[in-house]
């Protein structure tokens, strides 16, 4: 267009008395887009232009939509020219073969729209950094895989395994026909998109280029034609994860000079940057709080990777929730072997859980200022959101562990001849279950003092219950805890004491605390419930049992019935209600969950999140979008003990408060 070069040259005029600066967009898209992402020696061009990348990780799928353009926003205004975002692919297929890109009538289905929050992510201004896997790690169940996958037999994920490759086809072809046209050659926000993630991590013996080159091929198959790119540790895994003649990146937090000089003798003609630069860390339950680096280690690291000239993605810039039971684990190299990670993804970032602003966000936004020779029109910082402690609620209303198993549809429940891992059930369209608890019913005559053996482990908490009474006592102690009903036990017995005469109904309840989303293949299995070995009561193995699973969504806990009038002390499990009104539009707020034990907590139906009694993560955070002008209702799932009030905080507490022994 003429004139457009002169509309620009009084835009920068403007620019330079302090007035009117061009968009990113503006800036880079002047005079049509003839190329993507390049990468020259020593600097990044985009559209023929240099570009040093300050971008900062959201996942779309840990914010509630209805947040993701004031999150968004936040992010342009400390300076950032890009988002990076993982694609989760459990939520885009939590059933084979039934895909969800916002339509998919599932629990979370408005927290994967993806191409809208492309879009949001483009209309603030913003490039878009994509890394859809298919693994994706990020503290996530099974790092992003659908446990689905667990029904084959020896499957090998991450691998050439035919059955793997075939589903993730099956997938990449989905997912990749929303975003196609979000390519920044296109028109769209897309500028890069990742190869696997941190392949090298898997360990040298397992990594297997033919994969890498499977995911290339689907991505290019699928008109994928910005620029690709592989991330892992530089100094430890080197060039494997690697695929020769794409660009490496580097994941870190401390040491970045040893990182870059590393990847500069890896690929001397190539510009430099972090893909995962860790700008806090995570916390497990059971552990102390980890904040990863203070805000000091922050910002030197920060500037050693700028005196770099390298881009950086901050990794997080805004963690957000881990809603329902979708967080990950880690296996843990020894003793205990196994740590689930908190509901709360803080993640300690320049934006807190709630999206407020830290001073993480300060240092970011001021270093960006000082280093980015390309300036661009900024929008003013969103203000805080207002936060209230609502009115303590008491706990009205319940429904014993006996009245909610009487609520699971009949389609669910199975009998099945000796105990079985969850995702082996044949319901849910043969995806078997995925998420929640597992309950293994048996009606048998039991003595006044029952010995229960469960052989092998248990995963990853077991209860047991007897005609509805609790037998078990809720955790304590540290996470190497020994007694039964934990996985640290191979091989457990139990004395069940107390029941009635007669015929009983034996429950064991199995709590699927998060699948594991980092490791070697070994860390790969990871079935949930029992499995391992038999069940025996006095010493004869339990067979032809019910299996009964709690998966707890959306539109069952809105469905219940039968909630009574609460009396004395409720032991668990049971649910329990509370509803309130609220006048005026919602804002904001937390849950204190000290004085309850162990759960789950659900807002109008939505499944919220975990909380537990030994911390480190005390509230779970309630963004207003969940709650409504009037009528609201909150539902707790407690497995030992529920308090009797539920308490409203306008603060978080994330750790430091208690702590955990490990
Ligand atoms: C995603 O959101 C957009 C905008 O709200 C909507 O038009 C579109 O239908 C949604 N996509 C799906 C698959 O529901
Ligand atoms: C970074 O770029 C500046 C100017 O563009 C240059 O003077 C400096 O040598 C570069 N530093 C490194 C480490 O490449
Ligand atoms: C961050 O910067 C803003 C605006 O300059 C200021 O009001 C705020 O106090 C700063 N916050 C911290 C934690 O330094
Ligand atoms: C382990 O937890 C149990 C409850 O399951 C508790 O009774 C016991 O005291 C704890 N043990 C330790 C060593 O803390
Ligand atoms: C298995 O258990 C179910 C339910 O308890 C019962 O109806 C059925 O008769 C049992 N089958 C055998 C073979 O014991």
């Amino acid at each position: 267009m003429p004139g457009q070069a002169s509309l620009l040259l009084l835009l920068f005029a403007v620019a330079a008395s302090g007035q009117i600066l061009p968009t990113l967009y503006e800036y880079y898209t002047e005079g049509g887009i003839s190329s993507g992402l390049q990468t020259p020696p020593g600097q990044f061009k985009l559209n023929g232009k240099d570009i040093t990348l300050y971008s900062g990780s959201i996942h779309y799928f840990r914010v509630l939509p209805e947040y993701w353009r004031d999150r968004l926003r936040r992010m342009r205004a400390a300076g950032l020219n890009a988002i990076e975002t993982y694609v989760p692919w459990n939520l885009h297929e939590p059933e084979i073969g039934k895909f969800d890109f916002g339509d998919g009538g599932n629990d979370f289905s408005a927290l994967v729209n993806i191409t809208q929050f492309l879009r949001i992510a483009q209309e603030e201004d913003l490039f878009v950094i994509l890394r859809p896997g298919p693994y994706i790690c990020s503290e996530w169940d099974f790092g992003g895989l659908p446990s689905w996958l667990l029904r084959y037999p020896g499957i090998q994920v991450r691998t050439s395994d035919p059955i793997f490759t075939r589903h993730v086809k099956q997938f990449f072809d989905q997912l990749l026909a929303q975003v196609v046209d979000f390519q920044f050659t296109r028109g769209g926000p897309i500028i890069a998109v990742q190869i696997e993630n941190e392949y090298g991590s898997f360990g040298a013996a397992n990594v297997q280029q033919s994969y890498l080159q499977f995911i290339r091929d689907a991505y290019i198959e699928n008109g994928i034609s910005e620029m690709l790119f592989t991330c892992d540790s530089a100094v430890s895994s080197g060039t494997t994860g690697a695929l020769p003649g794409y660009l490496m990146m580097a994941n870190f937090n401390t040491n970045p000079a040893a990182q870059f000089d590393k990847l500069l003798e890896l690929q001397p003609d190539k510009p430099l940057m972090s893909m995962e630069y860790w700008a806090g860390w995570f916390d497990h339950w059971w552990s102390k709080h980890d904040t990863g680096l203070t805000p000091e280690q922050f910002s030197t690291n920060l500037g050693i990777i700028f005196s770099y000239n390298a881009s950086v993605n901050l990794y997080m810039f805004h963690g957000g929730s881990t809603h329902g039971f979708l967080n990950g684990a880690n296996a843990l190299g020894s003793y205990p072997f196994y740590a689930a990670d908190t509901s709360s993804y803080d993640y300690d970032a320049p934006l807190s859980e709630a999206g407020d602003y830290t001073l993480k966000y300060n240092l970011t936004r001021d270093m960006v200022a000082q280093n980015n020779k390309v300036q661009t029109l900024l929008p003013a910082p969103p203000a805080n959101s207002m936060k209230t402690a609502y009115p303590t609620l008491p706990i009205t209303e319940y429904l014993s562990i006996e009245q909610i198993i009487q609520q699971i549809p009949s389609e669910l429940i199975t009998q099945i001849e000796t105990v079985t891992n969850m995702e082996a059930l044949e319901i849910n369209g043969g995806s078997g279950q995925s998420y929640g608890l597992i309950v293994y019913r048996k009606q048998i005559d039991l003595p006044p003092s029952a010995q229960l053996q469960i052989m092998g482990r248990i995963r990853d908490v077991a209860m047991v219950v007897v005609d509805g009474q609790q037998k078990t006592q809720r955790p304590e102690g540290g996470i190497s805890n020994e007694s039964f009903g934990y996985w640290t036990v191979a091989d457990s017995t139990f004395t069940i004491e107390g029941t009635d005469a007669g015929i009983n109904t034996l429950d064991i309840i199995v709590d699927n605390w998060a699948r594991v989303n980092f490791g070697s293949p070994k860390d790969f299995e990871q079935k949930k419930g029992l499995f391992e070995g038999t069940v025996l009561v006095e010493g004869q193995p339990l067979s032809n049992l019910t299996a009964i699973p709690l998966e707890f969504k959306s539109k069952w806990i809105k469905s219940l019935t039968g909630w009574q009038p609460i009396q004395g002390q409720l032991q668990g499990p049971v649910l329990v209600r509370a509803q309130f009104q609220i006048q005026g539009t919602p804002t904001d707020t937390f849950l204190d969950m000290s004085g309850w034990s162990k759960g789950s907590i659900f807002v109008n139906g939505f499944n919220l999140g975990r909380y537990f009694h030994l911390g480190p993560q005390v509230t779970s955070y309630i963004p207003a979008p969940l709650l409504k002008e009037g009528d609201n209702e909150i539902v707790v799932f407690e497995h030992y003990i529920p308090a009797t009030q539920l308490v409203f905080t306008n603060v978080p507490i994330l750790g430091g408060k208690r702590k955990g022994g490990a």
